[in-house]
């Protein structure tokens, strides 16, 4: 058809080949074209964080992303992020701590909350750059996102336990991986 191009991308582990026009925006291929609806539409204006994917391990504003940008990437919705069974448990904290209501803003918070996950796996950004403080980390890392019904206290709550169970998931791994190279040292010692 005149006017249209191609993109190809991976969304939520799948091949996506798929046509855009001028104008279009992520948000538009992701939610009316791909049918994802976790991606909301709100203010369309880098104001709300509805629309949040992540792109390439990193929170994006998908209202504000041209369609063309989509090429080459790797992209996930709050389809993607597992519900149970996994270490991080963001939806799952979500519901213990009645962080949601109408729900319209947490496939966004969700995936902000996987982002920063992504970025604190070796706690050197908290350390680096907030002093070691989660509150102000996750804070940060929330800044952008609307929550119209809620407050946003039980948010803030549900982020600081999904990166604490992350970063401790991730230190029992470090010191598991530790014990097996220090017995692993004794081994070679033992005649
Ligand atoms: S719809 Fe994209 S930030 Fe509000
Ligand atoms: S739960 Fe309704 S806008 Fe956040």
């Amino acid at each position: 058809m005149k006017n249209q191009k191609k993109i190809n991308f991976i969304l939520n582990g799948e091949r996506i080949s798929t046509s855009f026009k001028p104008g279009e925006s992520a948000l538009d291929i992701i939610r009316e074209r791909l049918g994802i609806t976790a991606v909301k539409q709100g203010c369309e204006g880098e104001g709300c964080g509805a629309c949040t994917l992540i792109v390439d391990d990193r929170a994006v504003y998908s209202c504000m992303m041209p369609s063309f940008r989509l090429n080459g990437r790797r992209v996930e919705t709050a389809e993607n992020i597992p519900i149970t069974g996994d270490k991080n448990h963001i939806q799952k904290n979500f519901m213990d701590n009645w962080a949601f209501q109408c729900g319209y803003c947490t496939p966004g918070f969700v995936n902000a909350i996987e982002s920063m996950i992504r970025e604190a796996r070796d706690k050197a950004e908290i350390n680096t750059n907030f002093n070691g403080n989660l509150d102000d980390f996750v804070k940060d890392g929330l800044n952008g996102h609307i929550c119209r019904c809620t407050g946003y206290l039980p948010i803030i709550e549900s982020a600081k336990k999904s990166i604490k169970d992350s970063l401790k998931l991730q230190d029992e791994s470090s010191n598991n991986q530790d014990n097996m190279d220090a017995s692993d040292e004794r081994e070679d010692v033992i005649p």
